[in-house]
């Protein structure tokens, strides 16, 4: 196919907080040729390249003078299957619900925990997607990304693309991969990981013993629909903050103030604090600045209420992450890619 540029164009139905800034120059990509046509035509008239893919973890707070190139490739296939570990393939521009609901109708066990998150199947490796208790890496098998340096493909193992919460080897190089297709490990007898103490108590409360993949992911869904705005009816990027990691001593010292401070300790002796649960202490939750706010359910959630411009989001993000340093001396991250 041949890449069609469009001008000046709203991103506004192409980022899931709803921001409406516009971009100079704007295609979809179809296939491994229009990506490779629109890294050209950026070169040609000498802007700068930002590839999207479902626009869920972006936070646009101003005009885009680049190329806006959307992944829309689509595809599924299985590329190998020795009855109980099935290798499967999807393209970039697959949303990944869908393909989360396609390997369950197919038998295979595995993202089932991933179900419901917004966005694309090659953006879910730039930040390791994670979800009660599974992260993308725990289902991963390998990924096809282009080098906008050099033109190649390459392929990318497990251990090359140095999966961390949140975070990658493509979330750490910007600018460099464009990941074209991304494939799956599943299995048709995999384990379910049920560590995630409100998942077992829903399907406990279901009178569900022995779930199967599609029972977890239907629970999983519920949960979600219950405490995450629907970006189709309120503007959203999901978790706002990453979870904060701070030394066990700032964890211990919180603790002995707030008795009910929820702390996970992490192997490498830090301790991962609910972000969440922070923002909520801080009387957060709720709280609304006109059109941008914190949403009532969960406070790691922002939400354009209608017409915020990224900057009134990032500047209610400021008023938090100020208010969270001065409070309980940690330092928040954001977890969405700000342009
Ligand atoms: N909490 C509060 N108040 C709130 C929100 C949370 O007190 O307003 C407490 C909860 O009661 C709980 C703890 O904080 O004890 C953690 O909350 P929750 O289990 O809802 O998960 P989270 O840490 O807020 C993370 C991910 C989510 C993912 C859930 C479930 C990050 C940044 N967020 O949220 O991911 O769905 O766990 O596994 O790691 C996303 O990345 O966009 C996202 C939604």
């Amino acid at each position: 196919m041949t890449l069609v540029l469009q001008k000046h164009v709203s991103l506004k139905p192409f980022n899931t907080f709803g921001v409406d800034v516009r971009a100079r120059l704007f295609a979809d990509a179809h296939d491994d040729q229009e990506v490779k046509e629109g890294i050209a035509a950026a070169m040609q008239e000498d802007l700068p390249l930002l590839v999207i893919g479902g626009g869920s973890n972006l936070l646009l707070s101003r005009d885009v003078d680049a190329l806006v190139l959307r992944m829309a490739s689509r595809g599924v296939r299985i590329l190998a299957d020795d009855g109980i570990r099935v290798c499967v393939e999807a393209e970039a521009g697959e949303v990944w619900d869908a393909l989360v609901r396609w390997t369950l109708e197919q038998g295979l066990a595995g993202l089932e925990n991933l179900s419901l998150i917004p966005g694309t199947v090659g953006a879910a490796p730039m930040q390791n997607i994670g979800a009660y208790g599974v992260e993308l890496k725990d289902v991963f098998d390998s990924l096809v990304a282009l080098d906008r340096q050099t033109g190649a493909l390459r392929e990318f193992s497990l251990a090359e693309c140095a999966f961390a919460y949140r975070d990658s080897l493509f979330k750490r190089e910007p600018g460099r991969w464009v990941i074209l297709r991304v494939r799956f490990a599943l299995s048709r007898q995999a384990p379910l990981h049920l560590d995630y103490g409100p998942v077992r108590q829903r399907l406990a409360d279901e009178g569900i013993s022995d779930p199967t993949p599609a029972d977890v992911a239907r629970v999983i869904c519920a949960i979600r629909r219950e405490k995450l705005p629907d970006p189709a009816q309120l503007g959203n990027a999901g978790s706002f903050f990453k979870n904060p990691l701070v030394p066990a001593s700032l964890a211990e010292r919180l603790r002995g103030e707030y008795s009910d401070l929820v702390a996970y300790p992490q192997a490498d002796g830090l301790v991962k604090l609910a972000a969440g649960w922070l923002i909520d202490k801080a009387g957060w939750k709720g709280f609304r600045d006109g059109p941008a706010g914190v949403h009532a359910q969960q406070a790691l959630v922002l939400v354009n209420y209608g017409g915020a411009s990224g900057q009134q989001l990032l500047g209610l993000a400021e008023r938090i992450r100020d208010d969270i340093r001065q409070r309980f001396g940690v330092e928040l991250e954001m977890e969405p890619n700000l342009y």
